[in-house]
């Protein structure tokens, strides 16, 4: 099963580059991958033209599941009560191998995100109600501090409760955005992978514009960052830093 993995499209910012979201785009629809999941900030204030804009770019990508998450731009200037007109899809998918769900931790006006007690055990039934199945779990907020995103709070606040009961449910995957800053690492063997901006040139520490390329097979993972309109390279190369990927950056424009 073929994923692609995006996330702060930041569509109607000063920094949203159409021409990269339009590029990726294409490239998406050529890999014609099973599911797409957007993890969330496809606004940049939640304002009503920046959603309609949003829905139009993700109403060109060709493929029939679609998950996308919000994130806490898209929740600002009340920008939530707008959230499921434009994006009424459902949250969950449960294939045959795979399931995936979204969790909600934006709220409202506030940058922090929070995951709720009420999500968590609400998930915690369904993780385990879905046990022989490879369980991927999508989030807007990080669960653990990554490096190259500054001294304010990205984890959510409830942090330590999620991966409690993400591990203790053998979830096998966890996707996340937010800060623009392609990583990969695992906590007690979780792999958590966040996506960087596919559309924003408010980078950091990864200086292009990506997406990740996830291979499900049996139980088994291969996650590949592709830069937009550039390489598939391996994770372990975005980890080595800037002077590892340089040469395969073009200027962000
Ligand atoms: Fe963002």
């Amino acid at each position: 099963m073929l994923l692609v993995h995006l996330s702060d499209l930041h569509c109607g910012a000063e920094t949203f580059s159409p021409k990269m979201l339009a590029t990726a785009i294409k490239e998406i629809n050529a890999l014609k991958p099973d599911v797409v999941i957007i993890t969330g900030d496809v606004t940049n204030s939640g304002l009503f033209d920046e959603y309609k804009l949003a829905a139009r770019y993700i109403g060109k990508l060709r493929c029939s599941r679609v998950l996308v998450g919000s994130g806490n731009h898209d929740y600002e200037h009340t920008g939530f009560l707008l959230w499921d007109h434009f994006f009424p899809r459902p949250e969950m998918l449960v294939l045959d191998e795979v399931l995936i769900a979204h969790l909600r931790t934006a709220r409202p006006d506030r940058d922090t995100g929070e995951v709720g007690y009420r999500q968590l055990v609400w998930f915690d039934e369904v993780l385990r109600k879905h046990e022989d199945k490879f369980k991927i779990v999508a989030l807007h907020h990080h669960l653990v501090p990554i490096p190259d995103t500054g001294t304010r709070p990205n984890i959510v606040v409830d942090a330590g409760d999620a991966l409690r009961t993400l591990i203790a449910g053998k979830a096998n995957l966890v996707l996340c955005g937010h800060k623009h800053r392609p990583w990969r690492l695992s906590v007690d063997g979780l792999p958590i992978v966040h996506a960087g901006s596919v559309s924003c040139r408010r980078l950091r520490g990864f200086f292009a514009n990506s997406y990740n390329i996830i291979r499900v097979e049996r139980g088994s993972l291969d996650v590949e960052l592709k830069i937009v309109g550039g390489k598939r390279i391996s994770f372990e190369r975005v980890l080595e830093g800037y002077d590892a990927i340089s040469s395969e950056v073009k200027p962000v424009r």
